[in-house]
């Protein structure tokens, strides 16, 4: 299978490319997503069967400044990637986010329930959906959440460091969401792949935390003594808005794969 894959040097890029075989893997200096004529080129070019879009404009609160480029990288971009699978017949796979729901429901959102996002970023990410979605191509969108790995500066990162120093430090304990491994990311990416998934799909591990509770996990994890206190989302003002709980509900991808998903907790141990 001919894969072309983007984001090569991200978080969920990286193990992609590790995992998978037949891979033409792309980083920003080969494909910039900001250059929708080199997008068409590089599939042309590659003619994959599969298409990967592991890239993405991710700076949360940046984008809220930045509104133009993250709607580029992460909305017309994916429809220009989608548009030419379908022309080639392809395969796009795209990663979206929590953040495409406003938090109001309180309880773990399904694939069906409608997207409101909160940030230029959600919206930006809510954008490549839909345009992937009205191109008629093959798709398969998974959305996620709270991805860490260990590569690239990401939240677990900082409470690693923390922790590793013995540091005390404080983290907001009003947002819920789904702590997802980049290696648990990208293994079920090519599950689904193998089992021919299409459609939308909420793929995140079992269970839920806060950021607060996720942080007390990592210490305890470290056998670290750092002590974690609780915050509020107030205490640290950002640039963009959050949802207070988006926990995205993976029964569709339990139904579709006969398994249970590990818990969250398991898979950061
Ligand atoms: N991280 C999260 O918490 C989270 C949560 C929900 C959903 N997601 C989604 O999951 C997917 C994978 O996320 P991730 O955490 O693996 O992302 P990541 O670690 O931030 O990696 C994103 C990659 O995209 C590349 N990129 C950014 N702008 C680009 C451009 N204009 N052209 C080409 N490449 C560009 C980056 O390259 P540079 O290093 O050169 O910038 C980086 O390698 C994304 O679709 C993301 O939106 C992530």
């Amino acid at each position: 299978m001919r894969i072309l894959l983007t984001g090569r040097g991200g978080q969920v890029g990286a193990e992609l490319a590790r995992m998978l075989e037949g891979v033409a893997a792309t980083d920003r200096a080969a494909l910039d997503l900001a250059d929708a004529e080199a997008i068409r080129r590089v599939i042309r070019d590659i003619k994959p069967e599969v298409i990967i879009n592991a890239a993405a404009y991710n700076a949360v609160d940046r984008a809220e400044s930045e509104q133009e480029l993250a709607l580029r990288v992460n909305g017309a971009a994916p429809g220009v990637m989608a548009e030419e699978a379908k022309r080639l017949g392809a395969l796009l796979v795209h990663y979206s986010t929590d953040y495409v729901f406003d938090g109001a429901k309180g309880s773990p959102y399904v694939e069906g329930d409608a997207p409101k996002p909160l940030s230029a970023y959600g919206n930006s990410k809510l954008e490549g959906e839909e345009r992937v979605r009205a191109s008629g191509c093959r798709h398969l969108i998974l959305r996620t959440s709270w991805v860490y790995g260990p590569r690239a500066a990401n939240f677990y990162q900082v409470i690693r460091r923390k922790a590793q120093a013995g540091e005390p430090m404080r983290m907001v304990d009003d947002q819920t969401s789904v702590p997802t491994s980049s290696t648990f990311l990208a293994s079920h990416t090519a599950i689904l792949l193998k089992a021919g998934a299409t459609g939308l799909l909420h793929l995140v591990p079992s269970g839920q935390a806060t950021r607060h509770e996720f942080a007390c996990e990592v210490v305890r994890a470290l056998r670290s003594a750092s002590r974690v206190d609780p915050a509020r989302t107030a205490d640290f003002p950002t640039a963009a808005r959050r949802p207070v709980y988006s926990v995205l509900d993976n029964r569709r991808v339990v139904d579709l794969l006969g398994r249970p998903l590990p818990d969250w907790r398991e898979l950061l141990r």
